[in-house]
This record gives structure tokens, sequence and C-alpha cells, in this order.
């Protein structure tokens, strides 16, 4: 063999390993690569049968520890969309997926405000105290309670041309805001007139066991407090009417119409509205309405929710 043949064999076997070398190399890093990706949660949850949006979604939002859980249950369908509700807690993720697998045919904006204001749970079993320290934004319900003692510091008389009743109490800023508000209602010609403010433990307690003799255990819940879960103890509530008119009809009033409109202005808001009694736990009160501060009632007017859901999210929040 000639020399420049010799060099040729050599080059081209080289050239042959270098390719060799370089498939293989491709090879490997092909097969590391989809390895690699094969551990990726990614990968994990399109295989579970979650959509790349979903996954995508999951990843960003969700822990590692999380995410592994997911991988050992079924696909969930309605999982991103309670994480995207609009008042969604991560502290209550849990809560509502069991929540929502129990109860398949409520929606879902309404398993979140369930959850957030433990309306899952049994009236007057678990409660805590009421966060007396938030003052005007204070929450009472049947799972906050204000304690036998409590009375609030600042009450004062409501002069009697404002309200019925004997002896009718407001904390002072509540007052003077009712005051606002009974004089731009009267403005426009309406009669605003305080019905029940302030009610002490044992005044409550002496109604409550009245409904109860009267209405019996199911119906008295839906109307009336426990005494010490009244936010009539708070010294912030007043339950309204008008000349002619009791709580059956004071819907139908002209005031009704014009606190609907203009109550938020004043701090106030209309606390049991139609339609969400399984959230606040009482029947509709037309008539009673509650001092939380024009900010607060501005934004629960505003958001249309009620002030359980409000305090849920936008004061205990995470
Ligand atoms: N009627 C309301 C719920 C109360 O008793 O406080
Ligand atoms: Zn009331």
């Amino acid at each position: 063999m000639t020399r420049v043949k010799l060099k040729t064999r050599n080059v081209i076997i080289a050239v042959g390993c270098i390719v060799v070398l370089v498939v293989a190399g491709i090879g490997v890093f092909k097969w590391k690569q989809k390895a690699d990706y094969q551990k990726t949660y990614e990968y994990k949850l399109q295989k579970q049968g979650y959509s790349k949006e979903d996954t995508d979604y999951l990843i960003g939002k969700l822990e590692d520890s999380d995410l592994d859980k997911l991988l050992t249950e079924e696909v969930n369908e309605n999982l991103t969309k309670i994480m995207k509700e609009k008042y969604y807690l991560k502290k209550n993720h849990e809560k509502y997926l069991s929540f929502n697998k129990a109860n398949p045919d409520k929606s879902l904006e309404d398993v979140i405000a369930i959850i957030n204001v433990g309306a899952d749970k049994e009236w007057y079993t678990d409660y805590v105290d009421t966060d007396v320290e938030k003052e005007n934004l204070m929450l009472t319900n049947k799972f906050h309670r204000l304690t036998e003692s409590y009375n609030p510091e600042d009450l004062e008389e409501v002069k009697n041309w404002y309200a019925y009743g004997s002896e009718p109490k407001l904390r002072r800023e509540a007052y003077q805001q009712f005051i606002s508000m009974y004089n731009a209602a009267k403005k426009d010609g309406q009669d605003i007139i305080i019905n029940s403010s302030y009610r002490d433990y044992k005044y409550q307690e002496k109604l409550y066991n009245q409904y109860l003799r009267d209405f019996g255990q199911t119906e008295t819940d839906a109307m009336a407090a426990k005494p010490g879960f009244s936010e009539h103890q708070t010294g912030l509530t007043v339950d309204v009417t008008t000349y002619g008119a009791n709580n059956d009809t004071f819907e139908t009033t002209e005031e009704f119409t014009w606190l609907q409109n203009h109550a938020h202005e004043y701090g106030f808001i209309l606390r049991y509205p139609k339609g969400k009694e399984y959230i606040t736990g009482y029947n509709y009160e037309s008539w009673h309405y509650r001092y939380i501060g024009v900010e607060a009632a501005t934004e629960v007017h505003e958001k249309n929710i009620t002030f359980d859901e409000y305090y849920a999210y936008f004061i205990e929040g995470e």
C-alpha cells in the first residue's frame, strides 16, 4: 500500500470513529434528557392526566410536597378552578377539596365562601372568641363569640327621637354615623327609626329563650343569636324600621330602598342578606344593619359579599 492510500484509510477510520462517537454521544444525551424530563413534575402531572395549562399553573402555585401528594391521587378536574376562585385562601386548600368532593352540587364559589367563614361546621360547637381589638370590624357570628362580660366602653344613649324602646344605646362612632345617615335620609323624605340597638348578654339570653319557647330550636337559631353570639352585644348594630312598617314589611318601604343605596356611605351594611342564609346562618333580615366603617362597608357593598366573607378574606386572610 502506498503511503497516500494508507493515510487516506486512516483518515476514513478516524472520521468513522468520530461519527460513531458523536452519534453515540447524541444518543446518550437524548436518553439522559428524556430520563431527566421524566423526573419532572411537568412530565409526571401530565402523565397523571392534568392538562399542560393546569400543570404549569399547579407547579407555579404549589409546594413540592403538595405536588407529590397530587401524584398519589386521582386527577381532580376542579383543582385549578378552586385555586383560581376569587376568595381562595391557601390555608383552606385541603378543606375546599374535601368539601367539594362531599358536596359536588355546590358551586365552587359557594364552596370557597362556606369554608372561608366556617359554615361547614355545626353552629355554636366550634367557635373562637371575637377579637374585640378589631373594634368596628369585630366579627360576631355563630363561630365567633363575645364573653358574657363584654360591654363596649363608649356606649352612648340614643336620643329617643331616633328610636323606639327603652334606653337604646350605641357605640359613639356608630351613633354619630347613624345620625348622619338619619339626617341624609330625612332630607330625602325618609324616616329611619331604630327599633333595637345595643343588647347586653343577659337581655339577649332572655330574648333567645323567649324565641325558644315560641318557635322551638331550629326556627329560633335561624332568627335569633344565642347570648354571646349576637352582634347587638357589640353596640355596633341597629334594627330599623319606619312609620307604619314592621319587620315583615320593612323591605317594601322606600326607607329600605334608600338604605340599599346609601347605608354603606355611612359605614352600615345589611348584615343578613337574602340568599346568603347558608353563609350567615340567619334568615334574611331586611332591618338589621351593622356598622363597620365607611371603607369596609363600601367594599362589602361593592363586592356584594357578607361581612363574614369580608372578614375571613380581607381581615384574617392567609
Ligand atoms: N337577630 C339577630 C341575628 C340577633 O339575634 O342578633
Ligand atoms: Zn338585629
